[in-house]
């Protein structure tokens, strides 16, 4: 009896050693069946929200921010592109609005700026509540449930702390990769500098 209760002790110390089985996501069939175009060379998802992302990012952000903003999500896509795991497991649309969305809390005076929150909580609620207002009329709307917001919000409430990003779902991890320049990416790399510099 004790030996099958220690056997048993021992199971449960080993499942609970693996904390990433329980943030095993399973992204929603066709999610990322979406239009795409080229932009400083690389591939990217095409879609309303996106292209409202890219239009908000750019009213609201000096240059310098809208410039890192576009190859945050530039370089981002373009390791996702290259990495099979990442495009089987990466929301793309999540992806692209969060990185261009991340830095919302810096915007001078923005009406969403707060006085006594990090940054980043104040970008994570204003990207959200961006998707919400955008989505609430749309066709699309229906495919914006609870956990697509909750990866949004914490895409970009995270993405500068990958110390906790990386143990979270792929698209999370993902939203900090845009600033790593990555090896071996240097063409398509050097392209997106030179449109985003
Ligand atoms: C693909 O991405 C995963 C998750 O970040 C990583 O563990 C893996 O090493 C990558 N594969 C390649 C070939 O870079
Ligand atoms: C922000 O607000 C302050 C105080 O009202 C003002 O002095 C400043 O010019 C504003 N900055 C921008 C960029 O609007």
């Amino acid at each position: 009896m004790a030996l099958k209760l220690a056997w048993i002790v021992q199971a449960l110390v080993a499942f609970h050693a693996y904390p990433s089985l329980g943030f095993q996501h399973v992204l929603p069939r066709n999610i990322n069946q979406k239009p795409t175009r080229v932009l400083g060379g690389v591939t990217v998802i095409d879609t309303p929200l996106v292209r409202a992302a890219q239009a908000m990012a750019c009213q609201y952000s000096e240059d310098y921010l809208f410039n890192h903003i576009m190859r945050t999500w530039l370089f981002g896509a373009l390791v996702i592109s290259h990495n099979t795991t990442l495009q089987q497991t990466v929301d793309l649309e999540v992806h692209a609005i969060g990185s261009m969305l991340h830095d919302l809390g810096l915007v001078l005076n923005a009406s969403w700026v707060s006085h006594d929150r990090r940054f980043e909580v104040d970008s994570a609620f204003a990207a959200t509540d961006f998707v919400e207002g955008q989505v609430v009329h749309a066709p699309e709307g229906s495919a914006w449930d609870a956990h697509r917001l909750q990866l949004l919000f914490d895409s970009v409430l995270l993405s500068s702390e990958p110390k906790f990003s990386l143990y979270k779902e792929a698209t999370v991890a993902s939203q900090p990769f845009g600033e790593a320049f990555v090896p071996g990416y240097s063409a398509v790399g050097s392209r997106i500098f030179d449109i985003f510099a």
